[in-house]
């Protein structure tokens, strides 16, 4: 059957959304209003994560009830939602799932009885009772080993998240546990036999070598008297449900796993399995833990889980309150359009990696790409139709005698150039989208735009007017740019619906661009004579200087939107491990000077035949030459992340050889843990390679 499941995350309900969780739900809905543009029937899902002591604890501090709580939060992602045109009333989610829903809890509960009757791929009991010892932390709901907390300062204070760098709870009690170190093989053989499970690939690789390092039981119950807000264990109500076993479950019992209703009203098997999208932090949950359970459950596994990257400042610093560098949702929403703010996330994230979000950023390219760009291609190509061809579209042939005459002006008589052209990037974009490189495809259809935009600058059309005998050299010219601003509509419908359709309204079209499947599309269909619709510009360029000053200004005053007590787990920035260690000796300045350490940039980077733990880099150290440096750190480091990042060197170590190879220099990187795990040092603003650090 021809139908497509698209889920993002469910969000805590402890806190309000910002910006991170709009993102992917623009992510969500842009894949969701492709897929049902190409008629495939289309279910996308996003909603809140309702349990758990971290939202028993943000109600308690806000004196409210978790439900209360829960009803709170819901009420400010609804408000989002559908302010930035994301609800079912825009033709966005297709349900807001919430985990206190009552058929969830029926559909969670079938989920964990179906799990503890199976038995692992190595013939033992799926879940068993034993005794949880161990740290917790209740922001990330997940429990923490060795290596993910920083060490007390003081001897009997509890360890601090590294993530959040909130002290964790001593959990030490009886609790139900989840078989995990028996589904390492099935696991991998899942990862191996289907590449595209987990995306990018680079993520995929981290998630191997997690399973590689060998799985852990995971603890999937608390006590009732330690952590009440949740789903009780059937047939056990003194232990309730982990959280991410309640929270992963919501993807099927949503569509109707476990419960008539949802069955009879979506369909379970109709929409299974589905597109996981999720941030990098929560992958292991999705492609390790859900994999697992759903194998369990004999249930068939997701379509795909695919990570996508964090929002960082400008300064590619973490966005954070105390920093002040938040992006906030009721300044987006009071400043902006939706449709730029869907532009933006889609194109200046290169989907994976992180990306930067910021006010001016955001104004610079809704001004270059969008006022600048696609709107006054628009803009031009309809008013000079209005001006010259009575604001009917012209004719997109010249005739016979004509044809000379056109091809003194310049004007490429042969239609299929252009036709040409606009269809080779149709199928580049729609290739892009089915990737889900939003990014690549959003630069293919500015390749139209710029494309289009020189075709006329070309032609100059105000000067063919003039003539009468190149009415038509001129009509060709408008046909042309009209037939490409419908495809245009088209192809970006899913990205900027609201514009997409103001712009089709414009060219006098009926229907809609969100009905029209862009694999379908053919050129010279946009009918002669028909009239235009009221031209109007789609995309107003914004007074960067003005708007900036109002945010700023705006900022100092008290929020529209009031962050309510609840609002506790704004994230923080994190203290490194480095702050634990004591100085023990000291050196002077001039001990200091002795190291040279310069800024290089990885041009390219491999790994050494038979040499598990070595990379070859080329650096540009702003010199003559590239340098050759061997790192240590092909365990931590697929080689393609680290070709174009920015890198400390020190630049004055003596060459020596290692395998074969001359290091002339070594990579700065700080080492923790006890396996001493590097994270290689680098810049968050531009510098230029060779600059020295003193
Ligand atoms: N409740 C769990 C998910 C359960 S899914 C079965 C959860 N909730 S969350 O509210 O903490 O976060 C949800 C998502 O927001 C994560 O995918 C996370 O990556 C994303 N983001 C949080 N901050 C972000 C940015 N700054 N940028 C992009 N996404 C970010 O985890």
């Amino acid at each position: 059957m021809n139908t497509f499941y698209v889920t993002t995350p469910i969000y805590y309900a402890n806190s309000l959304p910002h910006l991170g969780h709009l993102y992917t739900m623009i992510v969500g809905d842009t894949i969701a209003r492709a897929k049902r543009q190409r008629w495939i029937e289309t279910y996308f899902l996003t909603g809140t994560d309702e349990h758990g002591i971290n939202i028993e604890r943000a109600a308690q501090k806000a004196g409210r009830t978790p439900q209360e709580q829960a009803d709170y939060v819901v009420s400010y992602y609804k408000k989002m939602t559908s302010e930035f045109g994301l609800d079912t009333a825009h033709g966005g989610y297709d349900i807001f799932m919430r985990t206190t829903e009552p058929f969830h809890q029926q559909g969670v509960s079938e989920f964990w009885r179906r799990v503890s009757k199976a038995k692992t791929p190595k013939g033992n009991a799926a879940i068993y009772k034993g005794h949880y010892e161990g740290w917790f932390c209740a922001a990330c709901a997940a429990y923490k080993t060795e290596d993910e907390y920083h060490k007390p300062k003081n001897e009997g204070d509890p360890p601090a998240c590294l993530v959040h760098d909130t002290p964790l709870d001593r959990v030490s009690e009886e609790s139900y546990f989840f078989r995990l170190s028996d589904y390492d093989e099935a696991l991998l053989s899942v990862f191996e036999s289907r590449p595209d499970f987990v995306r990018p690939e680079y993520r995929r690789n981290e998630v191997i070598s997690f399973v590689r390092g060998g799985l852990q039981d995971l603890s999937i119950s608390r006590l009732k008297t330690s952590v009440s807000w949740g789903v009780p264990v059937p047939d056990d109500p003194a232990h309730t449900m982990y959280v991410w076993f309640d929270a992963l479950t919501n993807y099927i019992t949503a569509i109707g796993f476990g419960n008539e209703e949802r069955q009879k009203a979506v369909g379970f098997e109709k929409f299974w399995p589905a597109l996981h999208l999720v941030g990098k932090d929560i992958l292991r949950f999705h492609a390790v833990y859900w994999p697992a359970f759903l194998i369990a459950a004999d249930i068939e596994l997701p379509r795909a889980i695919v990570a996508h990257g964090m929002w960082l400042d400008p300064n590619g610093r973490k966005m954070s309150k105390t920093i002040g560098n938040t992006v906030e949702l009721d300044v987006l929403n009071k400043y902006f359009s939706t449709d730029a703010i869907r532009y933006f996330c889609l194109r200046e994230m290169v989907f994976g990696q992180d990306g930067r979000f910021g006010y001016e950023g955001l104004i610079d390219r809704a001004n270059s790409d969008l006022a600048s760009g696609w709107g006054n291609l628009s803009s031009r190509t309809l008013t000079m139709i209005a001006r010259y061809c009575d604001s009917r579209i012209p004719s997109g042939l010249i005739p016979e005698d004509k044809l000379l005459l056109a091809k003194r002006t310049g004007v490429d008589t042969d239609e299929t150039t252009v036709a040409g052209f606009i269809e080779h990037a149709r199928d580049q974009f729609v290739h892009h989208l089915d990737n889900l490189a939003f990014s690549k495809a959003l630069e293919t259809a500015w390749s139209v735009v710029a494309r289009v935009d020189k075709m006329i600058t070309d032609a100059k059309p105000w000067d063919l007017a003039k003539d009468e005998n190149q009415k038509q050299t001129l009509g060709v010219v408008l046909y042309r740019a009209a037939e490409s601003l419908r495809w245009l509509s088209v192809l970006l419908y899913p990205v900027m619906p609201e514009a997409s359709a103001a712009i089709w309204k414009q060219l006098g079209l009926g229907g809609s661009p969100a009905q029209l499947d862009p694999t379908q599309l053919k050129w010279g269909e946009l009918k002669e004579s028909a009239p235009i619709g009221d031209v109007q510009p789609v995309f107003p360029r914004m007074d960067k200087a003005k708007i900036i000053s109002e945010i700023t200004s705006d900022k100092t005053e008290p929020s529209t939107v009031a962050p309510g007590p609840a609002d506790t787990t704004a994230p923080v920035v994190h203290a490194t491990q480095a702050d634990a260690v004591g100085v023990t000796s000291f050196i002077e300045i001039d001990d200091f000077a002795k190291v040279d350490l310069r800024v290089g940039q990885v041009l390219t980077a491999e790994r050494v035949p038979k040499a598990d733990k070595l990379l070859l880099l080329k650096v540009d150290l702003g010199e003559e030459q590239p340098r050759q440096i061997l790192a240590g750190i092909a365990q931590y480091y697929e080689p393609e992340q680290l070709i174009g990042r920015k890198v400390v060197i020190v630049a004055n170590l003596k060459p020596r050889k290692l395998r074969g190879f001359e290091s002339q220099g070594m990579v700065v990187a700080a080492s923790y843990g006890e396996e001493g795990r590097p994270v290689i040092a680098t810049f968050t603003e531009d510098v230029p390679n060779g600059a020295r650090l003193k």
